[in-house]
């Protein structure tokens, strides 16, 4: 079984597929992690996220950087952000996130294009999403938590910056695909968002479209 997850940043997409995957036993790939590599390799590399060429480059990356805790920093999601815009990156990743949902059982991914580029043919999809001002207030709290000292307006701004990038571009924008479930959860705890998507994949299983 493959299961699609996508969605804009900070909507929770990644816990319901990480808990996706442990409830059906199902290995699970964070494909934002491979475009946060690449940003952040270009960094490294002294290249310049915007151009092409530079982020192709970058799309070498070795898979012991997928470990390094600097991806997860909220400066490497805007990085990952500027270098998926190029379709030449698109590609080069394309092959790798392919195989992964195709393997033998089935997995779970979770991404902005998973259901409609990489997936397409997944047995469930799910798109999850939030208000921004709600995205922005968890991420706050998160990162405030962390210990990390930014304003709500700031994040806000980031959130919005974010998503016009994902969704404005022209290659692969982050895009419901007809037959994703929409699991809008600005209303919903975590553990909510959670049950709701297991019942819909339950209910995929037993009834496929
Ligand atoms: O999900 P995450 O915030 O880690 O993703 C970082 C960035 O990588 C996103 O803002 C998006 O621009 C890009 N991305 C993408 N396609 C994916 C996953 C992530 O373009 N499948």
């Amino acid at each position: 079984m493959i299961i699609a997850v996508d969605g804009p940043t900070a909507s929770g997409k990644g816990t319901i597929a990480r808990a996706l995957a442990a409830h059906f036993g199902l290995p699970v790939l964070d494909t934002g992690l491979l475009y946060r590599a690449v940003g952040y390799q270009t960094q490294l590399g002294h290249g310049d996220p915007d151009n092409a060429a530079d982020a192709l480059a970058a799309c070498d990356f070795p898979d012991t950087l997928l470990d390094d805790p600097a991806l997860r920093y909220e400066s490497t999601g805007g990085l990952a952000s500027r270098v998926s815009i190029h379709p030449a990156v698109r590609k080069a990743l394309f092959q790798r996130q392919v195989d992964f949902a195709n393997q033998p059982g089935g997995a779970v991914l979770d991404g902005r294009d998973i259901g409609t580029v990489i997936a397409p043919h997944a047995d469930a999809k799910l798109f999850v999403t939030a208000s921004p001002e709600e995205r922005a207030r968890r991420r706050h709290a998160e990162m405030r938590a962390r210990g990390v000292d930014v304003t709500y307006d700031a994040v806000l701004a980031d959130v919005h910056a974010r998503d016009a990038r994902d969704t404005g571009r022209a290659d692969a924008p982050l895009l419901r695909a007809d037959d994703a479930l929409l699991l809008d959860n600005s209303e919903m705890d975590i553990n909510e968002a959670i049950a709701a998507a297991i019942a819909f994949v339950e209910e995929r299983v037993r009834r496929p479209s």
